[in-house]
């Protein structure tokens, strides 16, 4: 039986009060605080789908959701576009030093060395904008437009600040701090690492990193190589990507999971309006995930933020410590008119048009799940999003009681409370350090393609 199964009978009637505020929430005209916009409701949606809910803790969530609006500095659209307004400008300072910095740096991996934030960075010789130019027509009809590999992967991301919106046991350290502190690196083997802090005993939060994208676009195919991915009790980690206005922007979950999870669950959220035929299931390897709302309906507000799950769990090594043990291999995410869609190809398994850069989606065979057009225009639904890549510690899903106590759901036999003894998650990441030694990402490229006939 699904987690969900057993818990969303209890928050139909308690997530009615946090979904209103939430909603009553967003002002679309408060340019600021759009990372709250659509943050804030995943942590509705976590809490919605696994999480065991009561009325503290919707005041709490309440509360809390209230006080991150007020904290959000940046318009993250406005990263990759000029702030328009004054007010703008001034809140996006460090992403233009960041820029600043990104193009002037020469010396990659000697950042220990340096004194200056410019020098702290992964040196960048190629802009996004020349490898965009350099890029050529492939045979299979899609052409690369950005790489974010070696030692410019990080040239291509800003680094989250501030605090974790669904309530992580985490402290985001900013681009200086994470490169400083070993957190980000680019090791022997030209792949972008981004880890959590392992020191034994820490107090508040246990310091990690979540990278946002600059790459802001609507519609396209987006590759994600890693060879490693964060797992493990008390880890939360996602791939993922949303748009302004959340959801109307939005939000496309494309590898995700929390603690020892050996499936992944893909997911959509929107606006009202998308929803799945109820042919889904045969096209797709994953299936629909089940829940107290018609799980065919995408729309975040119209169903308490369950949208659409769709979990996988049949293809073996997709997630966690399985995905780790072959080395990884490659996350697809094709946006396209045809609807969302998303592959997984094991290390041993990637179409050799993928390692040359002419991918060749019609070839792929049957995806891990497939959100089709029908009732659901992807260029309706989902627009100018932006890529993350992030490991979040407990929160709203990881570290929920619920959760931490339970097995057997998404391939984790043992809970986390029986594996690592602690009672609550929390607890465990605050001491014991030395275990999070495999709660990191090794990620060997992002890569984005462009088609001018399938888009
Ligand atoms: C973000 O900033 C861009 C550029 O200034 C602007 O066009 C866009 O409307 C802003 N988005 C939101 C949600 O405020
Ligand atoms: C980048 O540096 C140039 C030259 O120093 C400066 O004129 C420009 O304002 C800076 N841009 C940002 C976004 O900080
Ligand atoms: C990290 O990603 C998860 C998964 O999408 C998200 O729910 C969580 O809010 C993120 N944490 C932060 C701080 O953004
Ligand atoms: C592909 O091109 C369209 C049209 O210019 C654009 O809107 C979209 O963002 C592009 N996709 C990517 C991945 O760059």
């Amino acid at each position: 039986m699904h987690i969900s199964n057993i818990i969303l009978p209890l928050l139909t009637l308690s997530v009615t009060t946090p979904l209103t505020a939430s909603a009553a929430h967003i002002n679309p005209h408060h340019k600021k605080s759009l990372a709250a916009q659509h943050e804030l409701p995943k942590q509705v949606k976590r809490e919605n789908v696994l999480a065991g809910t009561h009325k503290n803790k919707v005041k709490r969530l309440v509360k809390k959701k209230k006080r991150a609006t007020c904290q959000v500095k940046f318009n993250a659209t406005s990263i990759v576009t000029a702030p328009s307004t004054a007010s703008e400008t001034a809140s996006l300072t460090n992403v233009g030093n960041w820029a600043n910095a990104t193009s002037t740096a020469t010396d990659s991996n000697s950042a220990s060395s340096s004194s200056t934030q410019q020098q702290q960075q992964p040196s960048s010789t190629t802009s996004a904008a020349a490898q965009a130019t350099t890029s050529s027509t492939s045979s299979s009809g899609w052409f690369k437009v950005e790489e974010w590999s070696g030692n410019s992967f990080f040239d291509h991301v800003n680094f989250w600040e501030w605090n974790d919106p669904t309530h992580g046991t985490v402290d985001y350290l900013n681009r200086g701090d994470a490169w400083n502190s070993g957190l980000i690196s680019i090791n022997s083997n030209n792949r972008a690492v981004l880890a959590v802090d392992t020191t034994q005993q820490v107090s508040g939060g246990r310091k990690s990193v979540r990278v946002h994208g600059n790459r802001i676009f609507t519609g396209g195919l987006v590759l994600f190589d890693a060879y490693h991915m964060p797992t493990g009790c008390g880890t939360w980690p996602a791939w993922w990507q949303n748009g302004p206005n959340w959801p109307e922007g939005g939000e496309i979950d494309i590898l995700e999971g929390v603690n020892s999870f050996g499936q992944n669950q893909v997911s959509l959220h929107t606006g009202n309006g998308c929803s799945m035929p109820n042919t889904m299931n045969n096209n797709q390897i994953g299936q629909l995930t089940t829940g107290g709302f018609d799980s065919y309906n995408c729309a975040s507000y119209a169903t308490s933020n369950q949208g659409c799950g769709v979990r996988d769990e049949k293809t073996q090594n997709a997630y966690g410590a399985g995905f780790n043990s072959i080395g990884g291999g490659v996350y697809a995410m094709r946006w396209s008119k045809a609807g969302i869609t998303v592959w997984f190809f094991p290390r041993n398994a990637i179409p050799s048009d993928i390692n040359n850069d002419e991918p060749n989606p019609s070839s792929w065979g049957t995806p891990m799940a497939h959100f089709p057009s029908d009732n659901c225009n992807p260029y309706q639904f989902f627009y100018d999003n932006f890529n993350i890549i992030n490991t979040s510690l407990c929160g709203d899903w990881a570290g929920a009681d619920s959760v931490w106590n339970y097995a057997g759901y998404a391939g984790q036999d043992q809970s986390c409370a029986a594996q690592t003894g602690y009672s609550t998650c929390s607890d465990y990441v605050l001491n014991s350090g030395s275990s999070f030694s495999e709660a990191y990402w090794e990620v060997s490229y992002v890569k984005y393609f462009n088609s001018t006939t399938e888009v």
